[in-house]
Formats: C-alpha cells, sequence, structure tokens
C-alpha cells in the first residue's frame, strides 16, 4: 500500500491483458484518449505488413506494389463513407495531417464573395476558433460566436443563417456533450444558402450515429482520435470541394499543365486537398482501424454499453466528492473537473506518479474555459475502448486518496 491508493505492481501482473492492447502494461491506467487513442495491435500490424511487403507511393507507380497500395486508399476512402453512412457519388474523402489541417484546407481556399457570414460557437477548439477568425477576415466577412446549450445543442436564430458558413464540433473535447440538434441545423442552414463544417475530431467512434443522420456539407477528422495512425481526413461535398479557390498546390494534382496555368485531374477529385506524397501506411492503419472499430467488443459488452457503464462510475465518484467541480452535467466518456484544494497540473503529476495518465489545463478551448468561464486549470479523464472497470475504479480511489492526503 502507498499513500496515493491500494494498487501495486504484484496486483497489476494479476490482471488479465487487453484484447488486442496487449502491448500495454498493466498498470499504466491511460485516459487520454481525447487526445489520442492507443493503436491496437490489427492497426500495428496492417502498418507493418505495409512497410514490409509493399512499401511503395499511390496513384502513380505501375508496379504491383503501388497496385496494392491504390486498392487499399480506395478501401480505406469506403470504409470511412460507410461508417458515417455517406455515398460517394456525393462525397469525396481526402487525405491531409490532422483535423486542423483539413479545416484550413477548407476555410482558407472558401471563394470569395459567396458567404455572407461566419458562424460558429463557444465551446470550440482552438483549431476551428482560430481559422474561422482568420478565413472571415480574409474574406471580409462578419463572424458570429453562438452559444452551445447543456444538452450540446446551438442556439441560433434562423436570421442567423442566411448564405453562412458554419464550423462546429459535433463532438466537445471538454465534456464529451455532442452537437444534438446538428440534423436540424444543417436542414435550416441549406434551406437559406447555407454551409455546414463540421469538425468531428471527437466524433468518429461514439457519435457516428448523428453523423449518420446529419447532412452536412464537409466533415474533418483525426485518424489518431479514431484508434488509427496520425492523420486526418477531409469527407466533403463534391459541390463544396469544387468551388474552392485553390491556394496550397503542387505533386499529384495535374491534369495538363501549361506555363502559367493547369488543370486537375478528372478521376481523382480528391486530389484537390492532396498535394503532395501521401502517408500511405497511415491510410492503410487508418483502414484497419476502421475494420477493427466495427467489431472490437471491450471485456465482452458492446462498445456504447462499456463506454457508458466506465463513464458512469467515474461520473458517480466524482460527483460525490466534496469540493470537486464537474463540468459535465450528465456521464461522457469525456470528463472535466477543477477541485478548490489542488491544482489541477499538481494532480496530473500526482496521478501520473501512480501511472496514470491524464489531462491538465484548457485542453486547446481557451476561449470557453479561460476567457468566458474563467476557470481555474482543469483535469480532464477521458476513456478509450482500451480501459476497463479496474482502470477507473483505481484513478478514482486515486483521487480520493490524494484529496484525503493534500488536507
Ligand atoms: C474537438 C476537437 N477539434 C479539433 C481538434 C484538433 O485535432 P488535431 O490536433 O488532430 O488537429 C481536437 C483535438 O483535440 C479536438 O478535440
Amino acid at each position: 500500500m502507498n499513500i496515493f491508493g491500494t494498487h501495486n505492481k504484484k496486483e497489476w501482473s494479476e490482471l488479465p491483458a487487453r484484447k488486442d492492447f496487449e502491448f500495454l502494461s498493466p498498470g499504466d491506467i491511460y485516459l487520454d484518449s481525447a487526445c489520442q487513442t492507443l493503436r491496437p495491435q490489427p492497426v500495428l500490424d496492417a502498418m507493418s505488413l505495409y512497410f514490409h511487403e509493399y512499401n511503395a507511393c499511390g496513384g502513380r507507380v505501375k508496379y504491383e506494389w503501388g497496385k496494392r497500395v491504390d486498392e487499399a486508399v480506395e478501401k480505406t476512402r469506403a470504409l470511412v463513407l460507410k461508417r458515417i453512412g455517406k455515398s460517394e457519388k456525393e462525397y469525396q474523402v481526402a487525405f491531409t495531417l490532422n483535423t486542423t489541417y483539413g479545416l484550413n484546407l477548407l476555410l482558407q481556399q472558401l471563394p470569395q464573395q459567396t458567404y455572407s457570414r461566419m458562424l460558429t460557437s463557444d465551446i470550440e477548439h482552438n483549431s476551428v476558433f482560430l481559422p474561422t477568425t482568420t478565413a472571415a477576415n480574409r474574406l471580409a466577412i462578419p463572424r458570429t460566436v453562438l452559444r452551445r446549450n447543456e444538452d450540446g445543442s446551438l442556439a441560433y436564430a434562423e436570421t442567423d443563417l442566411t448564405n453562412a458558413i458554419a464550423v462546429v464540433n459535433a463532438t466537445s473535447s471538454i465534456d464529451g456533450r455532442s452537437l444534438t440538434n446538428a440534423a436540424t441545423f444543417a436542414n435550416d442552414l441549406h434551406a437559406t444558402s447555407g454551409v455546414l463544417i463540421l469538425d468531428g475530431a471527437q466524433s468518429m467512434v461514439g457519435d457516428a450515429p448523428l453523423l449518420r443522420e446529419t447532412d452536412f456539407d464537409a466533415l474533418c477528422f483525426s485518424s489518431h482520435k479514431t484508434y488509427g495512425p496520425s492523420l486526418g481526413v477531409i469527407v466533403v461535398k463534391k459541390q463544396l470541394l469544387n468551388s474552392l479557390e485553390l491556394s496550397f498546390v503542387g505533386g499529384g494534382m495535374v491534369a495538363e499543365l501549361t506555363e502559367d496555368s493547369f488543370t486537375l485531374p478528372t478521376n481523382d477529385p480528391a486530389a484537390a486537398l492532396e498535394p503532395g506524397l501521401q502517408d500511405f501506411a497511415g491510410i492503410i492503419g487508418l483502414g484497419a482501424a476502421l475494420n477493427w472499430l466495427g467489431s472490437y467488443r471491450p471485456e465482452g459488452r458492446s462498445q456504447r454499453e462499456q463506454q457508458e457503464k466506465l463513464s458512469r462510475i467515474l461520473f458517480e465518484g466524482l460527483s460525490q466528492l466534496p469540493n470537486i467541480h464537474l463540468l459535465n452535467h450528465e456521464p461522457s466518456s469525456t470528463l472535466s473537473f477543477y477541485s478548490d484544494d489542488i491544482d489541477a497540473h499538481r494532480l496530473a503529476i500526482f496521478l501520473s506518479k501512480q501511472n496514470i495518465m491524464a489531462r491538465s489545463g484548457y485542453f486547446c478551448c481557451h476561449y470557453y474555459l479561460q476567457n468566458v468561464k474563467k476557470y481555474p486549470p482543469l483535469l480532464r479523464l477521458s476513456v478509450g475502448l482500451h480501459n476497463t472497470e479496474h482502470d477507473v475504479q483505481t484513478t478514482l480511489s486515486v483521487i480520493k486518496k490524494i484529496m484525503k492526503n493534500i488536507k
């Protein structure tokens, strides 16, 4: 026994290995999946196979390895669309670095004189907040920051929407709240010639149904928050893609070239957002991650059941602790709080001494957390599909001990 809790190496060594995460030491409690999910073994295997067996580039070469890459890349594009129930007739899938790059590629290339206003919301990540600011300046249009309700819905008046470009998250990285009125918002925007770009960085695991029912114009997400390797994905309606004024251009984007003009390849419209050689191992890894997500059952339960169970344990346990302020109004796999008794960064360091990995600070949501709410730094626990009941119970008991010991 130590001052923080009751667990020790001996107990850990008796815990069963977690299926598909056998590489993780049973003593390591990783609760930062909102930043990066762990990569399950099938993803690592798919990438290793690419490096060992067919390490070619795609879209350019005639030898067999290249054909294999092309097939795998197309399979990943199809798996992305399948997960969110969209059709390749209407949408293109392009790969990039991360959600931030995807949003910037769209926003910084929007056509001039097309939109009358930019809309976003108060709980956005800096990756939405900043690019909507610079894009609105470039387009010389006003930008409005709308409020998000406790249930995650966006508060708007229909008069806000005319000819607007709206960029909002489908799932918050602060407390996991979802854009519960996403489908209605998209329809209302479209009725007034508006366009919806969704930040789906946190959405592809638990909020895929919400994405399925929403007629968005574009969605950006990060494979590294979706059990895949570090990679960004843009899913975009062909109409919006074709309207972009391209300024970020290069290799792989040319059908015909003259001294001072070029045309894009008509057989590969996604190339408009994919200048230069792509991360083929990453794209293949994402395909493996999406396949894996389709069938993985953590601790023998459905993913939703398991996430709900672990989230409820943490939510109820934290709610009972004195002097802890939970930002969440209901259980979620992403929970943030602060304590009157201990600074969140100090708490994160104490937790890390017990191999519990949690985030402290403002999680790149400075506008809402620091500027609007004026909260002190927060601690965030984000549960992933590798986590077990033992992980969250241990975390709760360690937090309780720390709180008791600092008094
Ligand atoms: C809601 C949300 N949007 C955008 C981002 C930015 O993602 P990335 O750093 O992968 O570009 C994050 C990252 O945490 C996020 O949680």
